[in-house]
C-alpha cells in the first residue's frame, strides 16, 4: 500500500480502531496450544479481540491462515493481524542457544542460523520474530544469560547484527523473512543480584560505554522493532522511560520502527510504584513512545479517556498507529495477509536435511573444550560408556525453543549408536542418576535422604564405567534451570549428578570425559580436577548429538570460545574480563594484603572469556606494530573518507599450528587504554579472526587499529578519544599477555 493510503486509512479509523492497533493480545486467546510467555490477569473483551492489531504465540500455517482471515473479516477495516513469536535460536531446526552461538565467535553462523529460523517461521504463519537479545550479561546467576551471545559488547554487536540481517533479510517483502525484534531495551542484564525483573543502576558512561552498543549495532542493520525490559534503569521502569526510549533510542540512535512492551510491562510500573494506575501507566508509556501494549489492558481500556481528556495527544496515538501500519505494509501484509504462510512450504523447509546439516555444523561450532588431559579427546578406544541423564535425553535444546519438538532432537545416544553401529567400537549407555534431585527442585537442593533411585542408578553406571575403556559423562542443568526467571544462588550441577560423578571419577585409572549442557557458566567444583576431558555444550538443539560425535571422535576438532567467563564460585559473580584495575590491584604473586582480593577466592575466572582448546596446538609470535604512533588528528582529517584512508597502525602476529591436526583458532585483539578522563578497562575486545591451519603451516594474522576503536564515553559525556599511551594485546584468550605499545598523538 502507498503512504498515502495508509494515511487514508489512518483518517478513517475512529479513535477506538486507532487505539486497538496497538493492542497485543495473547495468542491464546485465539488459538488451542498458542505458547504461553507471560501471565496475564484479565482476558481480552470480544470487542478488544475483534480489533486487536497483533497477537503472540501462534504459529502453523493452516492455523495462521485462518486466523488472520476470520480476523480481516471481522474488521472494519479489515486491516491484517501481526503474528509475533519467540523464535531466539530455532523453528523446528533449534540451534545452539545464543550464549552457544556467541561461543563460535562466527557471525556467519548466527546469520545463517538466522536466515534459517525465519524461513521457517515464516513458512508456519510468522510475521515478527522477538529476537535477538542483545542484553549485556555478566552475571550467571541470572538465567537469561542462556538468550544472550555473552559478556563483550564487541562480539554481541557483532552477533546481534548478524542475526538481525539473517532474519530480515534484504526485504521484509521477502516472504521467508521476518520482522527482528531488539531486545530487552535497556541494560536487562545489569539486573541487581542477578534476579529476573529487579532494578539495574547504572551510571550514564557505563550505560553508554558497555550496555547501550550492542542494541545499537542491532539498530544499525535495520531491526524493525525493540522491546523495553522489565528492569528499572536507575529508578525508572523502561515502559515509561522517556530519556531512554525518546532521547536514545529515537534520538540517538535514530530507531523509527515500532516499539513494543514486554509482557504486562505497561501495566507493572503500577506494581513498580512508579504508575498510580494503569491509566497513569498508560500515559506514561505512550509518553515514552511505547507503540504496543503486549497482553494487558492498559492500551485497550484506557487510551481512549486519556486522548478525550487532552492527557495524550491525538497527534502521539496517530504517530505510534502509523509506525504498526507501516510495519505491516513493509511485510505487504495488505497485498498478501498469508505472506509465507503455506502448509506445503512448511513441510518442505521445516527439519530438512539442509537446515539440519547448517544446526549440526553450528553445534560443533559452538562446543567449548575446556580440559583435554594427555589428548583424552578425540575419544580412540573400543569400549566406550556413554553415563548420565543426557546420554539420552531429548530436551536438549532450550526451554526458549517454544516451537520446537524435542522428539526431533539428535541425543547423544542414537548419535553414538548412529556413528559407532557400523564400527568395531562396543558402547554402553547408563543413565547414572536422576536429572534432578526432586522435580519441583529446580535449584541446587540439598541432598535429603540418599534418593533410593539413585543409588541403583549409580550402581549399574559405575559397572558400565568399569567395563569401559572410555567414560563419557553427560551432566549438566535441566532444561528448566536456564531461561527466564530462573536466577539461582548456586550455580552448580544438580546434586545426584555430583553424586554419580564422585562415584564414577573414584574409579581408578578411568579415562573420563565430561560433557556439561548448561544455559550460563556454572561452578564445576573438582568436575575439572577429575576429568580427563572437559567440553562445554551450551544447550544444543536438534542436531546435539551429532555435532558433539563429530567434536567427541575427532571429525571436527572443537574450535568454540567462552563466551562468558566461568567462576570458581557464584560469590565472584558478576564476573567479566574487562573490569577496572583498581588503585590496588591484586598482585599475581606473592602477598595481596591491602590489595583488592577475596580472602577464599581467586578473582580471576576459572576459564576466561574467549577461553577454549582445540586438538592442536598453536604457536602465537610476537605482535608487530607498523608503527608507534597513531595521529588522532590525521585519523579525523577532514575529507578522511574511509578508514583506510585514515591513519591507522597494523598489528600482526604468525600463529603456527605446532600440533598434529587440522584445528581452528580464534585470534583476539585486545585494547587496553592506560589512562583516561576514567579509568578504563584492562583489555576490551577489538577484532577476532579465525585461522584454520594444517600441522606444521602458519599464517599471518593482522588487525587494523584506528582512532573510532579508541572512543569512549569520556568525562565530556561523549564518545571521543583522548591522546595517550595504550597496550594492543592479540592471543587465543582474554587472558592473553601477548603484547606491544603504542600512542595516540
Ligand atoms: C517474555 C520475555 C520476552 C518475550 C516476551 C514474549 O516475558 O521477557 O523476552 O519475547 O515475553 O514472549
Amino acid at each position: 500500500m502507498k503512504k498515502t493510503d495508509l494515511k487514508n486509512l489512518l483518517n478513517d479509523m475512529s479513535l477506538e480502531e486507532k487505539i486497538m492497533q496497538l493492542v497485543q493480545i495473547p495468542g491464546y486467546e485465539l488459538e488451542q496450544d498458542a505458547a504461553v510467555t507471560g501471565l496475564s490477569d484479565k482476558a481480552s473483551s470480544d470487542r478488544v479481540k475483534k480489533l486487536a492489531g497483533s497477537t503472540l504465540g501462534v504459529w502453523g500455517a493452516e492455523k495462521a491462515i485462518a486466523l488472520q482471515k476470520r480476523h480481516m473479516k471481522n474488521h472494519p477495516h479489515h486491516i491484517p493481524l501481526l503474528l509475533m513469536l519467540d523464535v531466539i535460536h530455532g523453528h523446528k531446526t533449534v540451534f545452539p542457544c545464543p550464549l552457544g552461538q556467541g561461543a563460535t565467535f562466527d557471525p556467519e553462523v548466527a546469520r545463517k542460523g538466522a536466515e534459517i529460523q525465519a524461513k521457517e517461521a515464516a513458512s508456519e504463519g510468522v510475521h515478527v520474530t522477538f529476537s535477538p537479545m542483545a542484553d549485556l550479561s555478566r552475571d550467571a546467576r541470572w538465567g537469561r544469560v542462556l538468550e544472550s551471545t555473552g559478556e563483550d559488547k564487541f562480539l554481541n554487536g557483532k552477533m546481534i547484527s548478524a542475526m538481525v540481517e539473517g532474519y530480515q533479510g534484504k526485504s521484509l517483502k521477502d516472504k521467508e523473512h521476518v520482522a527482528s525484534c531488539i531486545k530487552h531495551f535497556a541494560a536487562y542484564g545489569g539486573a541487581e543480584a542477578g534476579r529476573d525483573y529487579t532494578n539495574v543502576e547504572l551510571s550514564e558512561h557505563t550505560l553508554r560505554e558497555q550496555y547501550l552498543p550492542a542494541y545499537e549495532e542491532g539498530i544499525k542493520a535495520g531491526a524493525r522493532l525493540v522491546m523495553t525490559s522489565f528492569n528499572t534503569l536507575n529508578g525508572i521502569p523502561s515502559s515509561g522511560n522517556k530519556y531512554l526510549m525518546r532521547d536514545i533510542l529515537r534520538k540517538d540512535m535514530k530507531f523509527k520502527g515500532v516499539l513494543i512492551s514486554d509482557w504486562a510491562a505497561i501495566a507493572e510500573m503500577v506494581s513498580w510504584g512508579f504508575a498510580e494506575d494503569m491509566k497513569e501507566a498508560s500515559r506514561l508509556a505512550m509518553e515514552a513512545g511505547v507503540d504496543i501494549d503486549m497482553c494487558t489492558a492498559c492500551y485497550s481500556g484506557n487510551l481512549k479517556a486519556l486522548v478525550k481528556e487532552g492527557k495524550v495527544s491525538e497527534k502521539l496515538l496517530d504517530e505510534a498507529v502509523m509506525r504498526v501500519l507501516e510495519l505491516k505494509n513493509d511485510l505487504g501484509l495488505f497485498e498478501d495477509p498469508f505472506r509465507g504462510a503455506s502448509v506445503e512450504k512448511s513441510l518442505e523447509v521445516c527439519l530438512c536435511d539442509e537446515h539440519r546439516k547448517v544446526a549440526r555444523d553450528a553445534v560443533r561450532k559452538s562446543l567449548v573444550l575446556l580440559e583435554n588431559k594427555d589428548n583424552a579427546l578425540p575419544l580412540s578406544s573400543k569400549k566406550v560408556a556413554f553415563i548420565g541423564p543426557y546420554a539420552d535425553e531429548k530436551k536438549i535444546h532450550s526451554s526458549w525453543a517454544i516451537s520446537g519438538n524435542p522428539d526431533t532432537n539428535v541425543t547423544i545416544k542414537e548419535a553414538a549408536e548412529e556413528l559407532f553401529g557400523k564400527s568395531d567400537v562396543k558402547v554402553k549407555f547408563a543413565k547414572g542418576c536422576n536429572m534432578l534431585l526432586d522435580k519441583t527442585d529446580l535449584g541446587y537442593g540439598v541432598a535429603k535422604e540418599k534418593d533410593k533411585d539413585n543409588k541403583a542408578l549409580i550402581e549399574e553406571a559405575v559397572k558400565a564405567a568399569k567395563w569401559a575403556d572410555e567414560v563419557v559423562l553427560c551432566l549438566g542443568e535441566e532444561i528448566g534451570q536456564s531461561g527466564e526467571s530462573t536466577s539461582r544462588v548456586d550455580i552448580r550441577i544438580p546434586v545426584p549428578q555430583k553424586e554419580l560423578f564422585d562415584a564414577v571419577s573414584a574409579i581408578k585409572n578411568k579415562k573420563i570425559v565430561t560433557l556439561i549442557f548448561n544455559g550460563r557458566p556454572l561452578v564445576l567444583d573438582d568436575i575439572p580436577e577429575k576429568s580427563s576431558a572437559l567440553l562445554i555444550c551450551w544447550r544444543p538443539g536438534t542436531e546435539g548429538g551429532h555435532g558433539i560425535l563429530d567434536v567427541l571422535s575427532g571429525a571436527y576438532s572443537p574450535s568454540g570460545k567462552l563466551s562468558m567467563s566461568f567462576p570458581y564460585a557464584v560469590g565472584q559473580e558478576p564476573l567479566h574480563y574487562d573490569h577496572y584495575n583498581t588503585g590496588r590491584p591484586k598482585p599475581l604473586e606473592g602477598a595481596s594484603i591491602f590489595s583488592s582480593r577475596y580472602l577464599d577466592c581467586p578473582n580471576e575466572a576459572r576459564y576466561p572469556f574467549g577461553y577454549g582448546l582445540t586438538y592442536s596446538k598453536f604457536e602465537v609470535s610476537g605482535i608487530k606494530l607498523s608503527k608507534k604512533k597513531l595521529s588522532k588528528d590525521a585519523a579525523v582529517a577532514k575529507g578522511v573518507k574511509k578508514a583506510s584512508e585514515a591513519d591507522h597502525i597494523k598489528a600482526s602476529v604468525t600463529v603456527k599450528n605446532i600440533g598434529d591436526v587440522t584445528a581452528t583458532e580464534t585470534l583476539q585483539l585486545y585494547i587496553r587504554d592506560i589512562s583516561g578522563s576514567r579509568v578504563r578497562p584492562v583489555k576490551e575486545l577489538k577484532g577476532f579472526e579465525k585461522v584454520t591451519l594444517a600441522s606444521g603451516k602458519s599464517a599471518k594474522v593482522t588487525f587494523t587499529i584506528d582512532e573510532p576503536m579508541l572512543r569512549f564515553f569520556t568525562i565530556n559525556n561523549k564518545f571521543e578519544s583522548e591522546p595517550g599511551r595504550f597496550t594492543a594485546f592479540i592471543g587465543t584468550d582474554s587472558e592473553t599477555d601477548n603484547s606491544a605499545e603504542f600512542e595516540l598523538v
